[in-house]
């Protein structure tokens, strides 16, 4: 971040004051940071903190010494954070009301945001329209953070940390083979409810399409994980979505296939679903009960089947017949690739560190021996890089 020039936005959140943190952290790596705080942000921090630290004056107000096109010009990045609900709603319809709106219009710099508020506002339609549209507007989104917030709550909204942000900035910062790639990923497994308390599910952990995403992010690509419920921390820089079933797995993959270049489906979706989860606790009467299900819709052949579809890749965890199984998924899904490994081994596949993966795809296969997940995914990126390229040149 060497003589970077980060401006950063600062809006009327709580979260403000982590800010100062983030300030800090920024300059530790070299970086030059302007501040513009909001009349909201105001009510939570002081400008004289901010100029202590940042070293810079501080501006607040529209009509100050400097031009606000002169601003806009110096940044080389803008950076939001905290980004409020309010400010996310001007920025997505273009208002120039205060300074920071007016400068985030006038700049060609790229523009990060870091939301911060309360679970419900981070959740209600209009917030997520608003950046749903900015999104479309390549404003690009670290966090929020699931946890306990200000107000006493738990869930989404949170801030990320500062320590995580500046991770975030320098992972993207990365000039790797896969700078201009866009990436959508599935992770984990989904729960299909039975009733208000139980729920099937399976036993993947979410590591291989944690790592992947990792990987890639490293490579320099940009990234979506839809991801269901696993317990792996959030890794900054990649945007993730949270999902419970697999309706809402579908749902958001298909939100976002649009813009990939590369789709990877490592979830371990739930191929059937209770027709009708049951509103109450079921209780124990009979000896033997039924369960009547129904196929939920397979993500990753829809994806292939889309008119625009991107490099697709499928994942098959096999007891046996490993080959041929792999195999028929790939023609019968009709994706670009698939990798296959054994499940129902101690210490590899579902729920391990380790994995191997014999990978199959039109015209070639390799097996990737036995390793870490995260050495795993840096592999089979490589040879997904490999064969993308090719099949570009085949499929203009
Ligand atoms: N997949 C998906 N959506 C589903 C089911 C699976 O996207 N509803 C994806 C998985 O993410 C994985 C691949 O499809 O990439 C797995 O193929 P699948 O045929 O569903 O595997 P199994 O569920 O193991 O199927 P089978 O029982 O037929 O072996």
């Amino acid at each position: 971040m060497n003589n970077k020039h980060i401006l950063l936005g600062i809006t009327g959140s709580i979260a403000a004051y982590k800010s100062i943190e983030l300030i800090r952290r920024l300059r530790e790596h070299g970086a030059i940071v302007r501040v513009i705080m909001t009349p909201a942000a105001l009510k939570f921090i002081t400008p004289l903190t901010v100029q202590a630290i940042s070293q810079q004056p501080v501006w607040t107000h529209l009509f100050e010494a400097m031009d606000h096109i002169e601003l806009a010009r110096w940044a080389d990045m803008m950076l939001i954070a905290p980004a409020s609900a309010d400010f996310l709603a001007k920025l997505a319809y273009g208002h120039a009301n205060d300074l920071l709106s007016t400068v985030c219009l006038a700049t060609t710099a790229p523009i990060t945001v870091a939301p911060a508020m309360n679970a419900q506002m981070w959740q209600s339609s209009a917030t997520q329209d608003n950046c749903q549209r900015l999104r479309q507007h390549q404003v690009t989104f670290w966090g929020p953070d699931k946890g306990i917030q200000a107000c006493g709550e738990t869930g989404m909204g949170r801030m990320l940390a500062p320590a995580d942000i500046v991770q975030a900035l320098l992972n993207s910062e990365q000039t790797g083979k896969m700078k201009g790639q866009t990436l959508l990923i599935t992770a984990g497994p989904t729960r299909e409810d039975i009733d208000p308390v139980r729920f099937i599910s399976n036993r993947s952990s979410g590591r291989m399409g944690y790592a992947i995403a990792e990987a890639a992010l490293k490579q320099g690509a940009t990234v979506t994980l839809v991801t269901g419920p696993v317990s792996l921390s959030q890794i900054p820089g990649v945007h993730t979505i949270s999902v419970y079933n697999a309706l809402e797995m579908f749902e958001a993959v298909m939100a976002h296939v649009a813009t990939a270049d590369i789709f990877i489906a490592t979830a371990a979706v739930a191929d059937y679903r209770p027709i009708q989860a049951a509103t109450q606790k079921m209780k124990k009467n009979d000896t033997h009960i039924q369960l009547n299900l129904e196929r939920t819709r397979d993500i990753l052949a829809a994806v292939a089947q889309l008119d625009k579809a991107p490099f697709t890749v499928g994942f098959a965890a096999e007891t046996e017949h490993l080959v041929s199984y792999a195999q028929e998924k790939l023609v019968k899904k009709n994706i670009n690739m698939i990798a296959a490994n054994i499940v129902g081994i101690e210490g590899i596949g579902f729920d391990s560190t380790d994995n191997s993966l014999h990978v199959f795809w039109d015209k070639g296969e390799h097996k990737l021996p036995r390793t870490s997940k995260k050495e795993l995914a840096v592999q089979l990126l490589e040879l997904i890089m490999q064969c993308h390229s090719k099949h570009h040149l085949i499929t203009p």
